[in-house]
Formats: structure tokens, C-alpha cells, sequence
């Protein structure tokens, strides 16, 4: 009998984070001011996060300890089990032995509660009374409305125009949980104002959500702003996911050929893959190849250039050296509303110009059919974010059958689709809209970046 499951006792819950920066040999340069463009320190970040986590971002300390009261909240759920996907292999026929880390068993459905209950837990410790955030495809904004609870902070969430039209089911989760959600763009910011009053319609898009958030998180007494993903801190936290999947990987004698994540900001791949990395890095394990999958909708690693951008769309944000569409780039209104942000995690990018990891793209019409597969082989509805990985698994899965090579391929599988189901019946119906890239708005947005002297 196959074993499908490998897990972990609770007390096994990481006890610290990884982070990759002191394994790096050449760390992302550090962020700049969003106005003068000059370097940026741990000072000029205050008004915006709350200090424990800016001295998380600008650390290269290896191993930092999760503090007793997380990690308390994340045993919830962590450790989350890894499973075998047998039943996909049998279905696809290939040789390949395919692992994936389930990170829907958290609550809120996905991988982000991981950094959202230290976020909120370092807010309380800093004496302050709620966050504000954006949210795209609205897991990250359920995940910082449940994780604020823990800690009685109120919770002020930014949701993506599109997606708050297309997810109510997500928007009443989030109020269940205590937060506060409008619509983005909204009347409530001047960033939203701004935009609204050039095209009332608008969809909305990760970088204006950051905006609106960031003001009013400086212009409201006792806020601070938390982000989902992107930054050094927020991809440090997630590296339970990782260090986890490892112990996990040892109880199956495997060791991966192949990490695959999907990329939005680069959250969920990077606390998978990073702690794996590291044995590249090292030269332990030189052969690992590692992909970060994206969304053709706002092709950043794939499409983009690797150079200074801000990380929203009214420039309040740092700027950061990432691979980027340009920060006034409007994706497609895809169901992958989490994968909609025109740059990509410093580090990550960093990594990719180093050539230590890869990236790639795929069309929304392309990962249904593997989403589709992979349901009903496993049974698990996965998030239309996670179903780029699962059709990059695939493809792998397919190049081993020509091959005949038994690859051990691991992805993260980020998290449940159940808030989705809108996405799987357009896919059902063939209604999902078809979208081509603009080149062009792509080279108008490059125009508008920040002129940065090397
Ligand atoms: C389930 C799921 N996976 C992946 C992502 C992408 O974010 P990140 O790249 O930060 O993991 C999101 C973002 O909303 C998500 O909800």
C-alpha cells in the first residue's frame, strides 16, 4: 500500500524562520526612498511597519526566533501534511513521483495566515490599534482579519475592485473575522480618488490597493500597514512552509529534483523553496532546480526588466530592484487575482538575475485543465493562484513521460479554491475571458520608472 500522507507532530512547528539573505552572495540592494529616491533606512520605513518586522527586513542574521505567542496561534494547523499525489500519477502516467505541501488547511484556506498572525502579533506589541491592508484574490486580506483577532487589533482591508465584485463569499469571510473591507479604488484615499476620477470603472489592481492602504494606514492615528507578500519579512515568515516540507521530505526517503511555486508577489514559493535553496547555495545540492510560476497577466519575471520600481501605484511605496512590468501596468482582470502585481519579491528577482532559480508564465486558459486534473485525481479544488503550479507539475510530469525519467517534482499548493468556484464554472462553461498581453502597455509603464544612478 502507497503511504499518501507525511506528517509532522505539532510540537514539530518550526521554531525559528529562515532567511535566505545570509546564504546570498549578493543580497538584493536596499530599498529607496519612495519621494527623494536616496537610500532608504530602518527610520524612514517607521511610519509605515512596525519596527520588530523593519529590523526583519534589513536583517542577515540566518535563523530568527518565532516568538512563543505565534507560534502558538500557528499550531492551529501547522505542521500541514505533505501528501504523495499518487492517484495523479497513475492518472497522468508518468514515471515522476510528485509531492505537494498543503497549505489549505489553514483557516482562512491558504498559506498567508503564516505571516499574517506574526505581522499582527509584532502591531500588538507595538502598542497599536489595526492594520491596514489590500487584498487581490482576498485570502490575504481574510488571512490578516483572522490573524488581528488573536491579538484584539482592528483589521482595514483595500479589496482589489475585481475581485470584490467577483469573490462576495471572500469579502463576508473577511467581515466575519472583524474586518473592515471597501473596495479598491475607493472614495475613502485620495490614492482612489485619484483613480476614480480617471476612470470610474476600474478594476483596481494589487499596486493601487497598496497605495490606498499605505495612506491610510500613515493617516489614521494607530494604524500601521501590513503587506501579503512581496518584502524580506513577509517571505522570511512563510519559510515554516519549507522547513517543514523538508522533515516531511526525509520521512519519504526523497529529495526533490524539481521545487515548483506560483509566484504573485513570491510569497508562498519562496517560504517553500528557500529553505531548500539553501542547499544550492551551499553547494550541497547544486542540480536543484527551482521555478517560480507566474501569471501571463502580469508577466514581471518573464516579461519584465530587472530594475528600480516603486511597489505601488502612486509611489508611496519603497522603491525596490525587482523584475517589473512598470508600476502603472493594469493586468487583465484574471481569476488568479493574487497573481495580478507588476514586480516580484527583491530577493527572488536577485536570485533569478543569479541564475539560481527560474520563472515562467502561463496563460489562465492553460491551468484549469490542470486544476481540473488534479481535483479529480486528489480531490482537493485548488486556488486559481496555485493552479499555475500545478500546470507547470504537469508539464514536468509530461516532459518525465517522454523521457521515461522518474523526477521527484515538489510543489506548494498554496491554498483551496473553495471561494473560486465562479473561476471553475466560467472554466466549465468556456466562458473564461480570453485576455492577450499588450506589449505596448507594458513599454508605456517601463517608460515611467525611477531614474536611479548604478
Ligand atoms: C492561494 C494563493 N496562492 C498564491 C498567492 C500568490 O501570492 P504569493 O506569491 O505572495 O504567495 C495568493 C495570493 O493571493 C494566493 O491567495
Amino acid at each position: 500500500m502507497p503511504q499518501y500522507k507525511y506528517l509532522l507532530d505539532e510540537k514539530e512547528t518550526p521554531t525559528h524562520w529562515y532567511n535566505i539573505i545570509a546564504d546570498m552572495k549578493e543580497p538584493p540592494p536596499p530599498y529607496r526612498h519612495p519621494v527623494t529616491l536616496e537610500l532608504m533606512g530602518p527610520d524612514d520605513l517607521a511610519p509605515v511597519f512596525p519596527m520588530e518586522l523593519i529590523k526583519q527586513e534589513v536583517s542577515a542574521e540566518r535563523y530568527i526566533e518565532i516568538p512563543d505567542e505565534v507560534r502558538d496561534v500557528l499550531k492551529m494547523w501547522r505542521p500541514s501534511p505533505l501528501y504523495r499525489a499518487s492517484r495523479w500519477e497513475k492518472a497522468l502516467d508518468t514515471p515522476a513521483k510528485i509531492y505537494y505541501k498543503w497549505e489549505g488547511v489553514s483557516p482562512p484556506g491558504s498559506h498567508k495566515p503564516n505571516t499574517a498572525v506574526a505581522q499582527a502579533y509584532y502591531a500588538k506589541q507595538e502598542g497599536l490599534a489595526g492594520l491596514a491592508t489590500e487584498t487581490g484574490a482576498g485570502q490575504w486580506g481574510s488571512a490578516l482579519s483572522f490573524a488581528t483577532q488573536f491579538f484584539g487589533l482592528k483589521c482595514k482591508v483595500f479589496m482589489v475592485a475585481i475581485s470584490f465584485q467577483q469573490k462576495p463569499y471572500r469579502r463576508i469571510a473577511m467581515e466575519t473575522w472583524g474586518g473592515a473591507v471597501v473596495p479598491s479604488p475607493s472614495s475613502e484615499t485620495n490614492a482612489g480618488r485619484a483613480i476614480l476620477e480617471q476612470d470610474p470603472e476600474s478594476p483596481g489592481s494589487l499596486g493601487i490597493a497598496i497605495s490606498e492602504a499605505v495612506e491610510y494606514a500613515v493617516t489614521h492615528d494607530g494604524y500601521k500597514y501590513a503587506l501579503g507578500s512581496v518584502v524580506n519579512f513577509v517571505l522570511l515568515h512563510q519559510t515554516v512552509v519549507g522547513q517543514e516540507t523538508k522533515k516531511q521530505m526525509e520521512m519519504a526517503g526523497d529529495y526533490p529534483d524539481i521545487l515548483i511555486g506560483c509566484a504573485g508577489g513570491g510569497s508562498n514559493a519562496a517560504g517553500f523553496i528557500y529553505p531548500f535553496l539553501r542547499d544550492k547555495l551551499t553547494g550541497e545540492k547544486p542540480d536543484l532546480r527551482a521555478i517560480f510560476v507566474e501569471s501571463t497577466a502580469s508577466p514581471s519575471m518573464t516579461r519584465g526588466i530587472y530594475a528600480y520600481d516603486w511597489g505601488d501605484t502612486a509611489k508611496m511605496a519603497p522603491v525596490a530592484k525587482m523584475y517589473t512590468v512598470g508600476h502603472t501596468f493594469i493586468p487583465a482582470p484574471v481569476h488568479a487575482g493574487g497573481l495580478r502585481y507588476h514586480g516580484m519579491a527583491p530577493s527572488i528577482c536577485a536570485l533569478l538575475k543569479q541564475g539560481q532559480v527560474e520563472a515562467r508564465a502561463y496563460h489562465q486558459n492553460a491551468v484549469f485543465d490542470a486544476a481540473q486534473s488534479f481535483a479529480q485525481a486528489e480531490g482537493f479544488i485548488i486556488a486559481p493562484e496555485t493552479a499555475h503550479a500545478v500546470r507547470a507539475v504537469y508539464d514536468e510530469a509530461m516532459i518525465c513521460k517522454e523521457s521515461g525519467e522518474s523526477k521527484v517534482i515538489v510543489f506548494n499548493n498554496s491554498g483551496h479554491g473553495h471561494f473560486d468556484m465562479a473561476a471553475y464554472d466560467a472554466y466549465h462553461r468556456e466562458e473564461l475571458p480570453d485576455y492577450e498581453l499588450d506589449e505596448s502597455r507594458i513599454e508605456i509603464a517601463l517608460k515611467e520608472l525611477p531614474q536611479i544612478p548604478e
